[in-house]
């Protein structure tokens, strides 16, 4: 199984520290994910990244009925979402501490009846405390790339749904078995992960995990263009910010390296 030597307190202690750089070119809200152009969302960022959002609701079918775990829910910035405009029941859990105690941050200033429907827990994806068929839908977004033992997150995500619910995730993968240097260093080294799964690799692990593959779209045009517009943004927010322009420095290899086939984003939809 790809991992390199990153560990989960790495990614924790990332995710756990990095919050106030990532929002001053991300999104202010906190949401961190990358988007799907558009005809509607032209070269807009977080119109793109909100239409991913949308994408995925609507091939979930995520509607009032609907009881949500997300995944790797970071700020909370989905979750409330989805609560707020589909009317569903969510869960969001994460392993940093930091986004799960800003998730409730945002979500306290919210109306009474939205507050009973939305919660948040510090957990990791690959060890759920909530016990087995407990959910309709388990959603996540950009976070499963961070999981080594990523067969373990996806018999968590099989294990919660009830018979015939729906997981609907994006994740990274890695179309080709070998990559370049600079694909170690700007893509994987850098955002603290590895896989073994390319686009199609991984709906062979999806189905071992007992899942119906119901849909499987391969994004990575749409994550150079998030990438190419991120490096636009980290460097116009960078000022005398060396980190931030750093950023925006590997964002424009990070292109290259789609471009490449070194990396990829794919988005999977199935039933359990
Ligand atoms: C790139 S952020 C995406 C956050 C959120 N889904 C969004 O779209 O804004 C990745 C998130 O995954 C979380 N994460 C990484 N590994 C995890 C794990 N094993 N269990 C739960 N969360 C994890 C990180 O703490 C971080 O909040």
């Amino acid at each position: 199984m790809g991992g390199g030597s990153f560990t989960e307190a790495d990614t924790e202690r990332f995710y756990d520290s990095q919050d106030s750089h990532y929002r001053t070119f991300w999104d202010s809200e906190g949401s961190l994910h990358w988007g799907v152009f558009d005809e509607r969302t032209g070269n807009d960022f977080l119109k793109a990244s909100a239409n991913l959002n949308e994408i995925m609701a609507q091939k979930a079918l995520i509607d009032e009925k609907s009881t949500v775990i997300d995944l790797g829910c970071g700020n909370g910035n989905t979750s409330i979402w989805l609560a707020e405009t589909h009317g569903c029941e969510i869960l969001g859990v994460d392993l940093s501490g930091v986004r799960i105690d800003n998730a409730a941050a945002a979500l306290a200033s919210r109306s009474h009846e939205l507050r009973q429907r939305v919660r948040f827990e510090k957990a990791s994806v690959t060890a759920l405390p909530q016990e087995e068929a407990s959910f309709s839908h388990a959603w996540s977004q950009a976070t499963f790339y961070h999981v080594h033992d990523k067969a373990a997150a996806l018999r968590e995500a099989y294990r919660v749904l009830r018979p015939g619910g729906i997981l609907i995730f994006d994740d990274l993968i890695k179309p080709a078995s070998e990559v370049s240097e600079m694909a170690r260093e700007y893509v994987y080294n850098r955002l603290l992960f590895d896989t073994d799964y390319d686009f199609e690799s991984y709906q062979d692990a999806l189905r071992a995990a007992g899942f119906e593959v119901l849909d499987a779209a391969d994004l990575s045009e749409h994550l150079a263009r998030s990438y190419a517009r991120l490096a636009e943004l980290a460097d116009g927010a960078s000022g005398d910010d060396g980190h931030l322009r750093a950023l925006a420095f590997a964002y424009q290899k990070m292109v290259t390296c789609i471009e490449n086939d070194e990396v990829g984003w794919a988005m999977y939809a199935c039933r359990k």
